[in-house]
């Protein structure tokens, strides 16, 4: 949830850490700050806000060294202000720190009782003293190991010590931490995108190791100490290419993007020339699957919750949707042959994180969908189906969302034919519909125009409201989400069948009601629902694929998507409403890649 970075060098480093430290700013900017070893001292320069405030300050007080750390921060234990922003350094060390240390206020007690002062409310503080504590009798990694003992929650580090001036110590538990390598210069970063213009050189701690850098070297040693090897992977220029180029913002290149997405899904998955789709290496045999769980948090469960109608409507396996942060903490009876499906974009979220441990844990075999291929998720998961979506700065979740969904319908009809749930044809028809998707979401980004005038109706408006059946429906609640986090504006989403039991007294003559309506098995009912909203003053945003219906005077405005196929229509109906909280956002002011209050990868619970 915080960006962690840290180098070790044969020439000054704060530009660096500065120039990585913004492309850690998705994981968390309500404060900065950074620490380097400058003449036999720590030297340790904060701000709370963004990155640009901390390149402000060391523009007018340069900062010297050629080893030291960098934060952003996103606020868990202390208010975001100057002083709970890291690193949080004692006279001996500095500490930077991503995750939350659970046992801080138990650690803090014990320390305090010693007659330790602390200057901040932040949990970090109590590594930073029991690693200075330690070091009075111990070297840097024998302190940062025994610190680690007494620690209870999941975290990674990045620590410097001023009387060891040419080390930077990395250590993991949980939270991610990648290691880069350049000529006389070595690097620690919460992820690759951190390290990109540096080195493409990279390698991953696992979960309980620890690191050691230097300008020339380094090692790594495993939960015990014990000295282990590392691979060197090389990212490609994908993997770590993610500029703005021309669009103002990431989210709307991203929204851009989203034809290339699904496109590369389908290049990956499905074979054109045998028309078939190529996932293989089931983890359990296809007949032979029972139930399947799908799990996730926030879009991610949105995308489950959509794949949900798909599975049911093409296979004859059970399915069962879970937040994840519920399903951690559930009284579950396991079934081996239950295929549990974790998706997650960053394929770091704590809470998806966990409810993939507790299965493991359960021995029952577990899937993947995520979009960082390298992430804990993926890793610790049996089979891993990657949504090749190319990285997303965004807070806000688009293509990683429209990605989870094309593999979602894929890994479906795979399973439903060989199943035998569907017959040849219905497969090879539903693979030539999802080939025309790209072309059709291209038809809807042109329509740009429409979603801005639909958005000036939100600017005074106190609230509104997102109605959708069947599979509109999560697709309801992921427009309403959309809209919430981009521009701080109530959104309801709701399905609109049952809007009669409670919902319909909130709406009063103006509120904003946006309607789904695909020209599908539900679309009749759907109009009635929407006829009870105009009849208590509902401003109508009808959004649909049916080219029949024609607008009338109670609808406000509209918007059509091109019509393939009703099982694609939720990727199709997904575009306007993006687009439409993109451009409220624009017009109410509000920082549309970076919310207030949120952060891109939640890596804490
Ligand atoms: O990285 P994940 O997909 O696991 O993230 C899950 C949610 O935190 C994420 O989708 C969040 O809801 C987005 N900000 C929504 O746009």
């Amino acid at each position: 949830m915080c960006g962690i970075i840290g180098i070790a060098s044969n020439k000054p480093v704060s530009i660096n850490i500065i120039n990585s430290l913004k492309k850690l700013e998705y994981r968390g900017y309500d404060s900065a700050g950074l620490a380097t070893l400058d003449n036999d001292i720590i030297n340790e320069k904060k701000c709370s806000g963004r990155v640009e405030e901390l390149e402000k300050i060391l523009f007018k007080t340069p900062s010297n060294g050629n080893v030291g750390i960098g934060h952003v921060r996103w606020a868990t234990h202390g208010i975001p202000n100057v002083v709970n922003a890291h690193p949080h350094s004692s006279e001996q060390v500095s500490v930077v720190h991503n995750g939350i240390i659970e046992n801080s206020d138990e650690l803090k007690n014990e320390l305090e009782s010693k007659g330790i002062k602390f200057k901040s409310q932040t949990d970090t503080e109590v590594v930073t003293l029991l690693i200075t504590e330690s070091l009075k009798e111990n070297k840097p990694l024998n302190s940062v190991f025994k610190t680690l003992k007494k620690l209870k929650g999941s975290f990674a580090l990045g620590i410097i010590f001023k009387k060891f001036p040419n080390i930077i110590i990395g250590a993991r538990r949980g939270s991610p931490l990648a290691v880069g390598y350049s000529k006389k210069e070595n690097y620690i970063g919460s992820d690759s995108y951190a390290l990109k213009s540096m080195t493409n050189k990279i390698s991953y701690l696992d979960d309980g190791e620890l690191c050691v850098l230097t300008k020339d070297e380094v090692s790594f040693f495993d939960k015990n100490l014990k000295k282990v090897n590392k691979k060197i992977l090389t990212m490609s220029e994908n993997d770590v290419s993610a500029e703005k180029g021309e669009y103002k913002h990431f989210m709307f290149k991203e929204i851009v993007e989203q034809p290339d997405t699904v496109n590369n899904c389908i290049s990956e998955y499905v074979d054109s020339l045998k028309k078939n789709i190529n996932i293989l290496n089931f983890p359990i045999e296809p007949q032979k699957i029972n139930k399947i769980v799908l799990i996730g948090c926030g879009t991610a469960y949105n995308s489950c919750l959509t794949a949900k109608y798909w599975f049911e409507e093409l296979t004859s396996i059970d399915i069962e949707i879970d937040i994840a942060s519920e399903f951690r903490y559930r009284k579950l009876k396991f079934n081996p042959n239950n295929l549990y499906i974790f998706v997650s974009q960053s394929g770091e979220t704590a809470d998806t994180a966990a409810a993939l441990d507790l299965c493991k844990k359960n021995n029952v075999k577990t899937c993947s969908i995520v979009n960082v291929i390298e992430s804990t998720i993926a890793r610790n998961s049996d089979w891993v189906l990657p949504i090749h979506a190319g990285i997303e700065i965004g807070v806000a979740s688009t293509k990683a969302f429209l990605g989870q969904l094309t593999v979602l319908y894929i890994l479906c009809l795979k399973l439903a034919f060989v199943r035998k749930d569907i017959d040849e044809i219905t497969y090879i028809k539903n693979i030539s519909n999802l080939k025309k998707i790209p072309d059709a979401i291209k038809k809807c980004l042109k329509n740009e125009n429409e979603v801005q005038l639909m958005a000036k109706e939100f600017i005074s408006a106190k609230g509104s409201m997102f109605l959708g059946r069947g599979s509109s429906f999560p697709i309801a609640l992921e427009g309403a989400l959309k809209l919430k986090e981009l521009s701080y504006l109530h959104a309801e989403g709701y399905p609109a069948g049952e809007m009669k039991h409670g919902p319909l007294a909130l709406i009063e003559e103006g509120l904003p009601v946006i309607v789904i309506a695909p020209k599908d098995k539900y679309f009749e009912k759907t109009i009635s629902n929407m006829q009870e909203v105009i009849a208590r003053g509902g401003k109508i945003l009808f959004i649909t694929d049916n080219k029949k219906e024609s607008l009338n005077e109670n609808i406000r405005f509209g918007f059509r998507v091109p019509h393939i196929d009703n099982l694609l229509s939720p990727i199709l109906l997904t575009l306007p409403l993006q687009m439409l909280a993109y451009h409220v956002a624009l017009l109410k002011n509000c920082d549309v890649d970076k919310p207030r209050n949120l952060a891109k990868s939640v890596t804490v619970e």
